[in-house]
């Protein structure tokens, strides 16, 4: 039974204020949630939100790491950095950070592989553009990038995967739970074929304008099993009642 997960990836939005208030609301107000639940700060607000989330439910992660383990990459975070924060997760290969910086599948690969070897839980994204759905390539475009990240891992246990189309993002308009659903059947097939994967234990997320209206639906699929959250999780009782959704 894979317990629902609900993350909340902050992007590059929040001040000290907002993320007192923020933390303030959801570390008390998701006590209790069936689903485990987590924020994704940016880098700066990472150690706030460590302490605002200690001792409560509420687990924490950035939104990105380097794919090296220290030296003079200028602006780099690494992810032994991050571990020692008290982080838990760190996202890779959002589609943001595939589109604004270039990321490939190969740079993804090399980050989940500091990742993992940090210890820390990957949340990794997958999802296809408008004109590759249209084109029919949708299934070939996030079976090649689960390909091109997960193969020859050391370890893929707690591995998370988060499906979300780049048109959904930001934009209103979800993936219907049908079309959600059978992206997200296909991903666990295509687990399957990834050595040190056990598909059935892997954990997959829809992302792209999930909001306390269409939560529900998605959740109810059966190999959707949570959601990672965008402009949604930047307003506490929008993002605990996608929570309570899960239930
Ligand atoms: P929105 O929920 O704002 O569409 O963002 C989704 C997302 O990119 C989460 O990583």
């Amino acid at each position: 039974m894979r317990q629902k997960l609900v993350v909340g990836n902050w992007k590059m939005h929040g001040s000290r204020a907002s993320v007192d208030a923020l933390l303030g609301d959801l570390a008390g107000g998701t006590a209790g949630a069936a689903a485990e639940v987590a924020v994704c700060p940016t880098y700066v607000h990472l150690d706030q939100a460590l302490k605002l989330c200690a001792g409560s439910t509420l687990s924490v992660g950035a939104q990105d790491c380097s794919h090296m383990a220290s030296g003079a990459y200028t602006g780099e975070v690494s992810a032994e950095m991050l571990a020692e924060l008290g982080c838990r997760w760190v996202i890779l290969g959002h589609s943001e950070r595939r589109q604004y910086h270039a990321e490939s599948d190969d740079l993804v690969a090399a980050k989940l592989a500091a990742a993992i070897s940090a210890g820390l839980q990957a949340i990794v994204c997958v999802g296809e553009t408008r004109e590759q759905r249209e084109n029919g390539e949708a299934e070939a475009v996030v079976g090649a990038q689960l390909k091109g990240a997960l193969a020859d891992q050391a370890s893929l246990e707690g591995l998370v995967v988060a499906y979300e189309p780049v048109w959904a993002i930001g934009t209103g308009l979800t993936a219907t739970p049908e079309e959600a659903q059978d992206m997200h059947a296909y991903i666990r097939e295509s687990l399957d074929g990834i050595a040190g994967v056990d598909p059935a234990q892997t954990r997959l997320l829809y992302g792209g304008s999930v909001k306390a209206g269409n939560a529900a639906e998605l959740f109810a699929q059966p190999d959707i099993d949570g959601a990672l959250v965008g402009g949604a999780a930047l307003v506490a009782e929008d993002f605990r009642a996608i929570v309570e959704a899960a239930r």
